[in-house]
């Protein structure tokens, strides 16, 4: 296992100094954000699209991974059948532009498929070709938004603790957000220095939102000693059941509904916080490096 790991860091130094050499004069970075979340079914899926949507409607280029083992959640809400997985990156050893698919408002989404069931236990080989391809994204795209899937295993915890952000997803239940506070607790454990945004999803009101989200921070910072940063609310909307009917994102289907709204200022909040960020310790490279660190935790 050991020898794996360094073979494959010795992978991505190379990789970098021969990245730094020919992107100069690019210092564009994806930002790679996890979304996840203690319970399931808070609706990290619904996020991950939305979000994914409204800042590709801000101008930005958005790929979205799906990383939910067995469960193609992306495909579904969106209605589309893939025709290619990250089990045939992974497998068969295609490149990423080839299961990369196109979604609405130009954002590009990778199925999950069942490759990532393997991902824990990928041969050197398999595990190369797949970091190779996934730094491919490095300056294509603003954002890699990881949709993770219910339940913690083993792959979910190597995505959070290898990326730049991680968006924990709770709605204001109890047990919602006991699971997100024992989620936030394993994270911090780990002495990871990824941003921890949370989100509340499905507040009856505003101040529902704000109450929740205030209490998960306070007891994070009172017996976790991290600051969590909000990025905010989405309501609870019944638009959001209908248009995951009606397999089309309720971003576009429903823009004038609350849930849609939520979700532009959420965005807006994104895009200001976030285009300061540079430097070395961010992007698709760093997250990569971090991901075979942990590989070997
Ligand atoms: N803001 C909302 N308002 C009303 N209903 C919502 C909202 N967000 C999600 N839901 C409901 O919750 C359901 C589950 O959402 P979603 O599939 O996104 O959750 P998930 O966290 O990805 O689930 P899993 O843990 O199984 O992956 C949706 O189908 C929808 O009916
Ligand atoms: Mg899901």
């Amino acid at each position: 296992m050991y020898d794996q790991a360094q073979r494959l860091r010795q992978l991505v130094v190379s990789e970098q100094s021969q990245s730094q050499q020919s992107q100069q004069s690019t210092t564009s970075t994806t930002r790679v954000m996890t979304i996840t979340s203690g319970k399931g079914g808070v609706g990290k899926s619904n996020f991950s699209l939305n979000y994914a949507l409204g800042l590709a409607a801000k101008g930005k280029k958005v790929v979205v991974l799906d990383a939910d083992v067995g469960f193609a959640n992306i495909d579904v809400l969106l209605g589309k059948h893939p025709r290619k997985t990250l089990a045939d990156l992974i497998q068969k050893k295609v490149s990423i532009w080839e299961i990369l698919e196109v979604g609405p408002y130009g954002i590009q989404y990778i199925a999950g498929g069942s490759g990532l069931q393997q991902l824990i236990h990928l041969q050197t080989e398999q595990l190369n070709h797949l970091i190779g391809q996934l730094s491919e994204l490095q300056g294509y795209a603003d954002y890699l938004i990881i949709d993770t899937g219910a339940g913690l295993n083993e792959g979910t915890l190597r995505f959070i603790l290898s990326s730049d952000d991680v968006i924990v997803v709770s709605t204001p239940e109890p047990t919602a957000i006991t699971d997100a506070y024992a989620l936030i607790k394993l994270v911090t454990r780990h002495e990871r220095r990824s941003n921890i945004q949370l989100v509340i999803n499905r507040a009856s009101t505003i101040t529902e939102g704000k109450q929740t989200a205030e209490k998960i921070a306070l007891v994070t910072q009172k017996f976790l000693e991290t600051d969590l940063q909000i990025l905010g609310y989405v309501l609870d909307d019944p638009s959001v059941s209908r248009a995951v009917k009606e397999q089309v994102p309720f971003l576009i289907r429903y823009p004038e509904s609350p849930a849609a709204r939520c979700i532009e200022q959420l965005v807006k909040k994104q895009i200001k916080e976030t285009t300061a960020v540079t430097g070395n310790e961010t992007g698709i490279r760093s997250f990569l490096s971090r991901f075979i660190r942990v590989f070997r935790e």
